[in-house]
């Protein structure tokens, strides 16, 4: 069989966050609640002129500068931020990152997990071309109302991938299992721009469907807990996580080792939910905060998307593969972050509003390269300043 899977992973998130100990403080809390009780620090921020889009292009940009266009063919860009109901965010990203016409784009949706879903149509369709390569983007930003339980477990990312046949990575192990359910834990009907959520419910339904998927990966041969030497769970914050990699060990009958989850919730605890980003962002934390040569190693998937659908599948970790990562830069990009007082995230919160058939401009407030410079009569304008 082709080997196939992921030749490169770049990462990219706001520069401002709200700590969750501010929120905390405004809503007379126990600051421990969010640090201990749901295990996370901060909650990305971005500013008004950045979106699904420009974190896409900003994370994406280092791939296109190593690599080059040429062997792509396709960008998915999965995502639950979407900026347009027809057009795919991909498009919008056509010019900016200089993609050439011969090309196609497409949007995928499932919640959280439908990058898991473009990355295993990707490998698919590599090993059918092997001379060709996908791009693949998760993007969002994930925002919950003011106040709501929810609020908490906000935050914004975005992870691109190149898969390739022959990877320099992470290859994608062929076994997968799969569990979907019609549930209503978390939605976003088409006139909000907030979800709609049960998140007691939700939690445990994210844990039902990991039994039911890892018992669906085992059935088709897939391997056993303790062949694995690291896991990366969907992070919509990093307590869930734990619990999930606890009850994983419980169903395999074996105790839990959390030294193999926990260096894959030491980003997602700086940035908060990233939707379809954050079990490719656990990946990236995982590879990048081991002293050890992780080369070889086997690394077991878990992947969940309200609604709900959910996978558990595996990677093996390709010797040579810390030269293609870039921790310098992704710890610069967390590390660079400002923090907002409650006032401001307030008003980065809120949307600027739109003026009816005329030109809405952006603050400039993107510190990158790639910004929402506005929206004229309903058309996104987005900018490169090097362009
Ligand atoms: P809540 O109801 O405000 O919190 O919201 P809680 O009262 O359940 O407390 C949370 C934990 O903190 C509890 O621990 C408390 O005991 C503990 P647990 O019982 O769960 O082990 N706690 C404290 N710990 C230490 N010191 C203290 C303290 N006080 C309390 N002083 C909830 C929690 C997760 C429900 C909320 O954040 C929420 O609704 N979030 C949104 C939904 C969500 O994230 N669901 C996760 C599963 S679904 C999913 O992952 C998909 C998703 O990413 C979307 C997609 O697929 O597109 C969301």
């Amino acid at each position: 069989m082709v080997s196939t899977g992921l030749s490169a992973m770049s990462f990219y998130t706001p520069h401002r966050y709200v700590s969750l100990d501010t929120l905390a403080e405004h809503h007379g809390i126990d600051p421990a609640k969010f640090s201990k009780g749901i295990g996370q620090e901060k909650i990305a921020m971005p500013g008004h002129d950045e979106d699904a889009v420009t974190l896409a292009a900003e994370a994406a940009r280092p791939i296109i500068d190593r690599f080059g266009t040429d062997d792509i063919d396709t960008v998915l860009f999965a995502t639950e931020s979407g900026v347009d109901q027809a057009k795919s965010a991909g498009i919008f990203l056509h010019d900016l990152l200089g993609l050439p016409n011969n090309i196609r784009h497409v949007e995928l949706k499932q919640a959280c997990y439908s990058a898991t879903g473009a990355l295993q149509m990707s490998c698919a369709y590599v090993a059918r071309k092997p001379d060709k390569k996908i791009l693949l983007i998760a993007s969002d930003v994930a925002r919950y109302d003011l106040d709501s339980s929810g609020e908490a477990t906000q935050g914004a990312g975005a992870v691109a991938m190149l898969i390739s046949t022959e990877p320099k990575l992470l290859e994608i192990g062929p076994i997968s299992g799969l569990f979907t359910e019609d549930i209503m834990d978390f939605w976003r009907p088409n006139d909000r721009r907030t979800p709609l959520f049960d998140g007691k419910l939700s939690a445990l339904r994210y844990m039902k469907a990991l039994v039911e998927a890892w018992r669906d990966y085992r059935a088709n041969g897939g391997s056993q807990y303790d062949e694995f030497d690291r896991f990366c769970y969907h992070l919509p914050f990093s307590r869930l996580g734990e619990k999930a990699h606890s009850h994983l060990a419980k169903e395999a009958e074996v105790a839990a080792d959390m030294g193999k989850a926990l260096p894959g919730m030491i980003y997602n605890r700086q940035v908060g939910n990233s939707y379809t980003a954050s079990i490719y962002l656990a990946i990236l934390s995982t590879l990048e905060n081991s002293d050890e040569d992780l080369s070889g190693s086997r690394l077991g998937l878990f992947s969940y998307g309200s609604g709900a659908t959910a996978e558990f599948f595996d990677a093996t970790v390709v010797p040579g593969y810390r030269e293609y990562l870039a921790p310098e830069r992704h710890r610069e990009i967390l590390n660079r972050r400002k923090a907002v007082s409650y006032d401001e995230y307030i008003a980065l919160w809120h949307a600027v509003p739109e003026a009816e058939g005329a030109m809405t401009s952006m603050p400039d407030e993107a510190v990158g390269r790639y910004r929402l410079t506005g929206i004229d009569d309903k058309k996104r304008i987005y900018t490169d300043r090097q362009g």
